[in-house]
């Protein structure tokens, strides 16, 4: 769950529902959302809401500011000479045409394959190379172990993930101001490996402050 959105939703209703007026909504978080029942449920379709405005109209990416978590991954994944790819949270979908038998999944972007989130994939095909760049990043800790699993689950035994993550780095424009940046570090990196028996094959530092790192799943 967002807690700031939930804090804030706290502070101002005192858990008066009533107070949560659709004016409200608008005017602090800048989207229109569904009545709700419950302080939670608010939390969860503002939340998505907010992800939704930015990711669809606010974020700009340059695949090329990055030293090792950007452009430097389309050979080293085609090196690789993987038979499936997903691009998880894929953004603009820019590695499509570039890297070899590619899927971009993203829920909140309109180039991608399909307009779907992490844990509502629903595939039976593994993957032997999974992206995961800037796009498990989003909410609580128990989301972020939920999305890494879930892509485990994905990835096909001996398979490679790639990671850029964020250590909790707000970013700058207004809209983004009530997304919630999970703080990653390199000890939960490799707790990460611990819980789901994956290889740490390399951890770095890329640009701006951002990890980035490469998983391997046990055979
Ligand atoms: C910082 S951008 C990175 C995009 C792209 N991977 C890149 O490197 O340019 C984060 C992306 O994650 C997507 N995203 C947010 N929540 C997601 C979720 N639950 N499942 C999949 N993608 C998600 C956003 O829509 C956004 O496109």
């Amino acid at each position: 769950m967002n807690k700031k959105i939930f804090a804030q939703l706290l502070a101002h209703s005192q858990n008066d529902l009533d107070k949560i007026t659709q004016p409200y909504i608008q005017e602090t978080f800048g989207v229109v959302v569904k009545r709700c029942e419950t302080l939670e449920e608010y939390t969860q379709v503002i939340d998505d809401a907010c992800l939704h405005r930015y990711f669809s109209k606010y974020w700009q990416n340059d695949m090329k500011k990055w030293k090792y978590s950007g452009v430097a991954l389309i050979d080293e994944v085609n090196s690789l000479k993987p038979r499936a790819v997903l691009d998880v949270g894929c953004g603009y979908n820019e590695f499509k045409g570039k890297i070899e038998n590619i899927i971009g999944i993203d829920p909140y972007n309109d180039r991608a394959d399909l307009e779907v989130c992490t844990m509502d994939y629903k595939t039976e095909q593994k993957f032997d190379v999974i992206l995961c760049l800037g796009s498990v990043n989003f909410g609580s800790r128990d989301k972020i172990i939920a999305e890494v699993g879930r892509c485990v689950n994905l990835l096909a035994e001996g398979g490679t993930m790639f990671f850029r993550v964020n250590p909790g780095i707000q970013h700058d424009r207004p809209e983004a101001k009530w997304i919630e940046f999970f703080s990653w570090n390199v000890p939960f990196i490799i707790e990460l490996a611990e819980i789901f028996n994956l290889q740490v094959l390399d951890i770095r530092d890329d640009t701006n402050s951002r990890k980035y790192f490469v998983y391997r799943k046990k055979s």
